[in-house]
């Protein structure tokens, strides 16, 4: 077939099948049967295939073909993407609604108002060029995020191209990728049954799928879009958001049906009770209501003030609340020994998902709330914690609900346990119980750890039961067959574990050290020792003094350190694991930690709480490269009081200008995020 014939099919393939996709998953309506779209599909890849030069960039193909990242690249936002102030009350919504009052008269217009949910889920901005999606980034601290074209390519709801005729050069569009709940909860089914880690919730699930390296296991993933605003347009303008957003909806995005605009108060007020009415009924989570001022021009007016616009607000909801029944209470035996009575419920939905368990903390915390069996409860879910009982409905007692009592045994190793004064908990005490020795080695394995891909609760407790695996270095000693030996373990399944194992053998010193679960080191404080120490054998030979030295760690901590290391059991555990291969890494006191290199930053004016050297300094030792003059390639500049000259050349060349405050957060974050 001549080339041209060629591409005129495969033209044609690719708007028709990205037109059904529109139909399918944007507009629910599809026109044509799956077994015809395969077909349309299966074409244009057998094309592709004999002719990769004629492959478009939009083409539906491309959804799904990419091979994994390395690393996330880092992209800046071409205009900084914004948090939003919270309120939780009527009346902090009307101090919100007097601000924009004050602060707008003289403005002729009355103030309209656009309130639609706040979807919890990820956020993220996708670039489109003369209409072809090029970039797709994640929100990350609002200036930079992280570029995943290739994982946002594969979200079906995401338009690879623009459906208008005459496209923008520049628009981005900027929304929120969610799960659904239904999808969500069919998901962690598979998972449970295939043995892995259960994402806590829809945002997790959303967010956890979408940072993959491997763009095929974000495919697989159901994921959707809601498109929420617009970042920088260029060769189009809008004057109102509800006008972007129905720009943005003909152009082939979802926009929530739930949106609203209106010039009463009251109108908006109504909207988000009805939307709060509706929480349990979307399929999609929503923590609030967003309401933003509709015209472009007032918004600016208003502006905004260190990373929040005062323009918008975001009214959440208050945190979901169920009643159900406590059925039974028993008792888990956590990684450090710690014994938590936990409450079995029947199953209820608590904003989207089901509840089956809340943690009733400890056995003072059980009888102030006098929980008994058969007790009816209220529990509530909020944001991604445990559930937790807030009452007991005790009209609903009929007298045969049972007292609980702590058991004076682990109910796993049955040896006696205890409660040392001054602490809240009960503890089994033996180190080498199952219980406590399963949450070791989850935790050893888990991301904030070593981090084993693949290797999930449900295979570590098998593990543990047949004896296989006794202490985390045990895991490094494993072989493929011993592998095949448990349930439902499929040859590739057993090869990528070990494989999994083998890239955990070089984990970064501070993985290292959280996962070795020392008590009351967490991953902030591994990160600290890890800094201090530069490496184990230097963490292991430090004393009390030396420990309790560093600002973070106080005597309780230093205690436990220095009890971890004299333990006989850990420093076997830690030789083992390096006669298994574990590498046990060093990192350099001068970290190479520079999140801001590559960027140009010049200072002016006098600041309050730096001198022009300390500001400097600061910037350097972050990476980032402090000029004397400003140019276009001027990334930010910093302005104190009384700025110069170049204040007015940053403002003509369009620069980023940091205030005195806007610079300190800059740096806390990075300093926090070292
Ligand atoms: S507008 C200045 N609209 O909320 C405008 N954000 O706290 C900022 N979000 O990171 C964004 N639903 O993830 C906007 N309907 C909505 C939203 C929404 C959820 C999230 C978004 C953002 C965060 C800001």
């Amino acid at each position: 077939m001549p080339d041209d014939k060629v591409k005129k099919e495969i033209d044609k393939l690719v708007d028709e099948i990205n037109y059904h996709n529109y139909r399918y998953y944007v507009l629910d309506d599809p026109e044509i049967s799956d077994a015809e779209y395969d077909r349309l599909f299966d074409r244009l890849a057998e094309l592709e295939e004999k002719h990769p030069e004629l492959k478009r960039p939009d083409s539906p193909t491309q959804r799904v073909g990419a091979q994994p990242a390395e690393k996330f690249r880092s992209v800046r936002h071409s205009v900084p993407m914004l948090s939003l102030n919270k309120c939780n009350t009527e009346k902090e919504f009307e101090d919100f609604v007097r601000r924009c009052n004050e602060e707008l008269t003289g403005v002729s217009d009355k103030i309209e108002y656009h309130v639609e949910p706040k979807f919890d889920g990820l956020a993220v901005e996708l670039v489109y060029k003369n209409g072809i999606l090029e970039t797709g980034s994640t929100r990350g601290n609002g200036v930079t995020g992280e570029e995943i074209t290739e994982n946002l390519k594969t979200v079906r709801t995401i338009p690879l191209k623009l459906r208008t005729k005459k496209p923008p050069e520049l628009l981005e569009v900027r929304g929120e990728v969610i799960m659904h709940k239904d999808d969500f909860e069919e998901m962690n089914k598979k998972r449970e049954e295939e043995g892995l880690d259960l994402f806590a919730n829809p945002r997790n699930a959303a967010a956890g799928s979408l940072r993959q390296l491997d763009p095929k296991i974000t495919a697989s993933r159901p994921l959707r879009f809601f498109a929420y605003g617009i970042g920088l347009v260029e060769g189009k303008s809008f004057d109102k958001l509800g006008d972007a957003l129905d720009y943005i909806e003909r152009a082939g995005f979802i926009i929530s049906v739930e949106s609203e605009i209106s010039d009463d108060p009251e109108n908006i007020k109504k909207k988000y009770y009805a939307l709060l009415d509706k929480r349990s009924d979307v399929q999609y989570d929503m923590d609030g209501a967003v309401i933003k001022i509709n015209s472009f021009r007032q918004q600016a007016k208003m502006g905004e003030l260190s990373r929040s616009p005062r323009w918008a607000i975001a009214w959440k909801f208050p945190p979901a609340e169920e009643t159900t029944e406590v059925k039974d209470i028993f008792v888990q035996v956590g990684r450090t020994g710690i014994i938590t009575p936990v409450a079995a419920l029947k199953p209820v939905r608590v904003s989207g998902v089901e509840v089956r368990r809340a943690s009733l903390h400890n056995e003072d915390e059980l009888r102030k709330k006098d929980i008994r069996i058969g007790d009816t409860v209220v529990i509530r879910r909020a944001g991604d914690v445990i559930p937790e009982v807030v009452k007991v409905v005790k009209s609903s007692r009929s007298g045969d609900e049972k007292k609980f009592k702590m058991p004076d045994k682990c109910p796993v190793c049955k040896q006696p346990i205890t409660r040392l004064e001054g602490e809240a908990y009960y503890r089994c005490t033996n180190i080498s119980c199952p219980a406590q020795v399963k949450e070791r080695i989850i935790h050893f394995a888990s991301k904030s750890g070593v981090d084993i891909d693949g290797l999930g609760n449900k295979l570590i407790e098998q593990m543990v039961e047949k004896d296989m695996i006794g202490n985390p270095a045990d895991l490094y000693f494993l072989e493929k067959d011993d592998l095949l030996k448990l349930e439902r373990m499929a040859d590739k399944s057993a090869r990528n574990i070990i494989d999994a194992i083998e890239a955990s053998r070089k984990p970064e010193l501070a993985r290292l050290i959280n996962a070795l679960g020392i008590r009351n080191v967490g991953e902030h404080l591994a990160d600290v020792l890890a800094d201090h120490f530069g490496s184990m054998e230097n963490l292991m030979r430090a004393d009390y003094d030396e420990l309790s030295e560093i600002n973070e760690v106080g005597p309780t901590i230093a205690d436990s350190i220095v009890s971890f290391f004299k333990n006989e059991q850990n420093r076997r555990m830690i030789e083992k694991l390096k006669e298994g291969g574990m590498k046990f890494p060093t990192v350099e006191k001068k970290t190479d930690y520079a999140p801001l290199e590559g960027q140009t930053f010049v200072l002016t004016g006098s600041l309050e709480n730096y001198s022009r050297r300390q500001a400097r300094e600061a910037l350097e030792k972050l990476g980032a490269k402090v000029t004397s003059s400003v140019s276009k390639n001027t990334d930010y500049v910093v302005v104190g009081a009384d700025p110069g000259s170049k204040y007015d050349k940053a403002q003509k060349l369009n620069i980023d200008i940091l205030d005195e405050n806007r610079f300190k957060e800059l740096l806390k974050k990075y300093e926090r995020a070292k």
